[in-house]
């Protein structure tokens, strides 16, 4: 396999040109095994994926506990243990939990601070690369948070910010406040809302774009089958569930142009989010998620993946074929970047 290039995402932080996401390797889309999960972790890094995501509220809590579960970063601390000077770690804080059935979130000081303290402890490290607020608390100024984020930085525990699911408003009362060095939304081929505010704002303040679920979820690589999502957390999604069928003509066309070329569905997915940082003019940096190091190479791979113009747009004209948004039936509707512009 090709090393895998470094980019600056945004000043002074250079990262893998693909990173890797690591929810699902202690819940979200199936079973799981914390052996499999750390060969996978040190097959990513040995191969110069090394750029890597996690979250205080990844994993399952354990019984009795309430708050973020901090279990998916207790087991990427394993990989940092050995390899802490390869790794560029990213991970989140704001999500507090779910109550009746909506996510909380909180963004005050107290809690960025105590957060933040938590993560590093449970990683293992005394520096976060990358701390992304997860969610903001909406009936608080995100200037008050990212100010809380900014003090991080200042005493050294923290070397960048970032932010997830914010609206381009939020994000430029946030860059006023600190540099933000990353914006993650969801972004691929069939969760476009970010292309109208979100990505245009993040250029114009110096952040670097890193989308989530860039192979939706595992849908657009054609590996999905009904009876997989119907034994995970994707069962009430209509987009997964009762569009199912309709969908399946977005990974027909990604199946054919990978033919013409060469390549898997899920490597022309992570190829056309690239040309869409090139045509937006700002670093893109997808952290595809997988169990699998065969899946990791892969993905990686697809840095090799060369579209051509009428090729990207075939690809583009696929949202015309998208049947459902990108909401969660589980979350409140409101976190999405694009509804609150
Ligand atoms: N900021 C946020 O709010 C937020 C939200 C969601 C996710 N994220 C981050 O984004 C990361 C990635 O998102 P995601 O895990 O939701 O979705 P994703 O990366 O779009 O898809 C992951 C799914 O695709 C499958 N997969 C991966 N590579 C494959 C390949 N080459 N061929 C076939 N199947 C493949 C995986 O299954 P196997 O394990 O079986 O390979 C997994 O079920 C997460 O790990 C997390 O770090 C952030």
């Amino acid at each position: 396999m090709t090393a895998v290039p470094t980019v600056p995402l945004a000043a002074g932080l250079d990262v893998s040109k693909i990173g890797f996401g690591g929810m699902a390797l202690s819940h979200a889309y199936g079973d799981t095994d914390p052996e499999q999960a750390l060969r996978t972790l040190h097959h990513a890094v040995d191969h110069g994926v090394t750029f890597i995501d996690t979250a205080d509220v990844y994993g399952k809590p354990r019984d009795g506990s309430s708050g973020p579960a901090g279990t998916n970063e207790e087991l990427i601390a394993k990989l940092l243990a050995e390899r802490r000077a390869e790794v560029r770690i990213a991970t989140k804080f704001g999500i507090t939990g779910a109550v009746g059935g909506a996510t909380a979130t909180r963004g005050d000081r107290a809690y960025v601070r105590s957060a933040c303290e938590a993560s590093l402890r449970r990683l293992g490290t005394d520096v976060i690369d990358l701390y992304y607020l997860h969610r903001r608390q909406v009936d608080l100024p995100i200037e008050e948070t990212v100010g809380a984020m900014a003090e991080l930085v200042a005493e050294g525990k923290v070397r960048h910010l970032g932010l997830s699911e914010v609206t381009a408003g939020e994000l430029q009362a946030a860059a006023a406040v600190h540099p933000i060095a990353a914006v993650q939304s969801e972004w691929s081929i069939w969760s476009r809302d970010v292309e109208a505010q979100v990505v245009p704002a993040a250029r114009a303040v110096g952040a670097g774009f890193v989308p989530y679920s860039p192979l939706g979820r595992g849908f657009l690589t054609g590996a999905l089958t009904p009876d997989r999502i119907s034994g995970g957390m994707l069962r009430a999604e209509p987009r997964f569930v009762a569009h199912f069928d309709a969908n399946q003509r977005v990974v027909a066309l990604l199946r054919e142009i990978g033919a013409e070329i060469g390549a898997t569905a899920a490597q022309v997915a992570l190829a056309w989010l690239w040309a869409q940082g090139e045509a937006f003019g700002l670093p893109v940096v997808p952290i595809p998620g997988t169990r699998s190091p065969a899946r990791v190479t892969e993905n990686a791979e697809a840095l090799q993946v060369r579209l051509s113009t009428v090729q990207k747009a075939r690809l583009d004209g696929a949202a015309d074929l998208v049947e459902g948004d990108r909401r969660l039936t589980f979350t409140p509707q409101d976190w999405i970047s694009a509804d609150r512009e």
